[in-house]
This record gives C-alpha cells, sequence and structure tokens, in this order.
C-alpha cells in the first residue's frame, strides 16, 4: 500500500522509548515513509510543561521538528478516571515515581476512590498525537478508550494501568487480554488510525 501522494519522505518520532519507536515505525513504513527517533538525532527530550494531553504532544513535536527541520510526531498518553477528576490524567507516568512502581500508582487509585466513596469507576485511556511541520503547520489527533477501573489488578500482559482497566464490552482487564486484542482496541489505534485516514491516506 505505497502511497504515491506521502506528504514527506522522513520523520522524526519524538520519543526515546524504543517500544514506541518500533509501533511507529511498523505503522509509516508501509507508506514509505523512513523514521528516525529524536534521541537517535541528539534531540534532548523537553520537560512535559502543558496541562493536556495535546499539548504535550505538541510541545514534544515542536522540539523536535526545530531541532531538525524535519516534520515530527509525538504522542502523549495516559489513564483518566472520572471520579477523580479525570486524574492521574497527564501525571499517569508521573504517578508512579521514578522507581515506576505501577503497583503503587494503582493501589493509589483506589485508595483515592475509596476515599472519596466513589461508585462511579468508568474511566478512559487517551493518547493525543502531535504533527509538526518545519513550515509550521500543525495537526493533532486525540483517540480514547473507554472502560471501568476494578478494584484489584489482575493479569501480568501489557504496561502501567493495564491491570486494573476494564474496556467497554470486555470482561478481562487489558493486562489478562491478549496484547493484539487491546492494541486493535487501544487509545492508541484509536489515535493512529485518525493520523493514517487524515495525513497518509
Ligand atoms: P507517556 O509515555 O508520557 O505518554 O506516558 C504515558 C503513561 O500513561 C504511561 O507511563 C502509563 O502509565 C500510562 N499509559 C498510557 N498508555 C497506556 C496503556 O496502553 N496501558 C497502560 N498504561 C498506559
Amino acid at each position: 500500500m505505497l502511497n504515491s501522494s506521502k506528504p514527506f519522505e522522513k520523520l522524526v518520532i519524538a520519543s526515546h522509548n524504543k517500544g514506541k519507536l518500533k509501533e511507529i515505525a511498523a505503522l509509516v513504513t508501509p507508506f514509505g515513509i523512513d523514521v528516525i527517533s529524536a534521541g537517535d538525532l541528539g534531540v534532548a527530550e523537553p520537560e512535559e510543561t502543558e496541562d493536556s494531553f495535546i499539548g504535550n504532544a505538541l510541545l514534544k513535536a515542536r522540539a523536535s521538528c526545530q531541532a531538525t527541520g524535519l516534520p515530527a510526531l509525538a504522542d502523549d498518553s495516559g489513564l483518566e478516571v472520572m471520579a477523580l477528576d479525570r486524574a492521574p490524567g497527564i501525571y499517569s507516568a508521573r504517578w508512579a515515581g521514578p522507581e515506576r512502581d505501577f503497583y503503587a500508582a494503582m493501589g493509589e487509585i483506589e485508595r483515592q476512590m475509596q476515599a472519596k466513596g466513589a461508585t462511579d469507576r468508568t474511566a478512559r485511556f487517551v493518547c493525543a498525537l502531535a504533527l509538526v511541520y518545519p513550515d509550521g503547520r500543525e495537526a493533532v489527533f486525540e483517540g480514547e478508550v473507554r472502560g471501568q477501573i476494578v478494584a484489584e489488578p489482575r493479569g501480568s500482559h501489557g504496561f502501567g494501568y493495564d491491570p486494573i482497566f476494564v474496556a467497554d464490552g470486555q470482561s478481562l482487564t487489558f493486562g489478562e487480554l491478549d496484547p493484539a486484542i487491546k492494541h486493535a482496541m487501544s487509545h492508541r489505534a484509536d489515535a493512529f488510525a485518525k493520523f493514517v485516514s487524515a495525513i497518509l491516506s
């Protein structure tokens, strides 16, 4: 499915995460686009100082685009728990602390929900994507998957908050589901489908 009207030859992925780079490369290389990681080009990761997923994705994409002179794509994602006024939200990674202890972060979600006497267990994973071109054009896309928070973490697949999230229509957590099933319905899949349809198709 090589696209003759591809919008660029090279795309910088504004992430130092090898897993993300691989996932994004698999998605855009069928369109004849080469991906390079911002880390490999020596671009420093900016501090995420904005107050929204879109804001932080834009900040990262702008930094990579400015440093390299190439179109840059960045993502920012996290979990919003409605009863906690959408926390941990943009702080999802930071709630796990420097040790990246997501069991502590999941425990904290349950502790705060119980402290509030929350009966609403609805939540969503969100993924924002930002594409910034050297001529200043910008495009943003947001994907989501809605579901419920379970009290006890279940399953060992995935990462982050997967063991406490059950997507609508499922009975297993993202930690228990076959990873291919999760990937097909995830907030990232949703955001990337919007990116591909608007930019690459
Ligand atoms: P980012 O890499 O700055 O976008 O951080 C996203 C954080 O949100 C991760 O560290 C996880 O805590 C959480 N998160 C994002 N996507 C997922 C997912 O698919 N499953 C579980 N946790 C996720």
